[in-house]
């Protein structure tokens, strides 16, 4: 994790999902409907890795207004702890709580059960909600419940589709090579989109983004990076 936090910079965090994407009473409907196509065919399950970091673009519309930033998110569920960041906070609804006005980045940090939210340009933080208050990180489980929705292409690459009914509705697409299965796109129906690039496991088995990555690659670049 030394070089997925280093590469970060601090910590980052991942705020809309968090709520929206914690499984509720749906998750049996659509297992139900999973093991009936499964009796035709095997779909493939979606893999949420433990230990990860990703870049992502994230488009916000919230009745007329319209927001994007570039973010970024370090997630690991082994020790707990989730790192968002946003260029800038004002597409998230708990960074606008804060700050409505300002066009200023926002990270949120959930660790040792905590949700910190911290607006390093303007040097504020803090404590905003724990566990207690379904504040922690993203379940890991949280594609459990997902249900096939056939292949496509994406990003150039052929992807995996799946959807997933929380409080809102949404559509999951990976790289279509599980067990890895790179996140591609999210889009929480209807107000969010998350569009994933650059992302790297703990491991540093994979890194993502336009395609033309591979670990070999990976490998030469970080040799090349410790060069003097
Ligand atoms: C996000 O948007 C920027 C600017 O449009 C673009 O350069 C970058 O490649 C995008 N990143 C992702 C993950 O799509």
């Amino acid at each position: 994790m030394a070089s997925l936090k280093a590469k970060h910079g601090l910590f980052i965090a991942f705020a809309v999902l968090i709520f929206v994407f914690q499984p509720h009473g749906t998750a049996a409907t659509a297992r139900k409907q999973l093991d009936a196509t499964a009796a035709v065919r095997e779909d493939p399950k979606p893999i949420w890795h433990r230990q990860f970091s990703i870049d992502f673009n994230e488009t916000t519309k919230l009745l007329w207004w319209r927001w994007s930033t570039e973010g970024s998110m370090l997630y690991d569920a082994l020790q707990q702890v989730e790192v968002v960041h946003r260029a800038n906070g004002r597409g998230d609804s708990m960074c606008l709580s804060i700050h409505p006005r300002s066009n200023t980045p926002c990270t949120h940090l959930v660790v040792s059960g905590q949700r910190y939210l911290i607006f390093p340009e303007l040097g504020e933080c803090c404590k905003c909600c724990s566990n207690a208050g379904g504040c922690g990180i993203l379940d890991p489980n949280w594609l459990d419940a997902a249900e096939y929705t056939g292949q496509t292409t994406m990003q150039g690459r052929t992807a995996d589709s799946w959807n997933i009914r929380g409080l809102q509705p949404n559509n999951y697409y990976a790289t279509a090579d599980v067990p890895v299965g790179i996140p591609l796109e999210l889009n929480q129906l209807p107000t969010a989109t998350y569009v994933f690039g650059e992302s790297e496991l703990a491991d540093g088995t994979w890194v993502a983004g336009s395609g033309a990555w591979s670990p070999a690659q990976q490998q030469q670049q970080q040799q090349q990076q410790q060069q003097p």
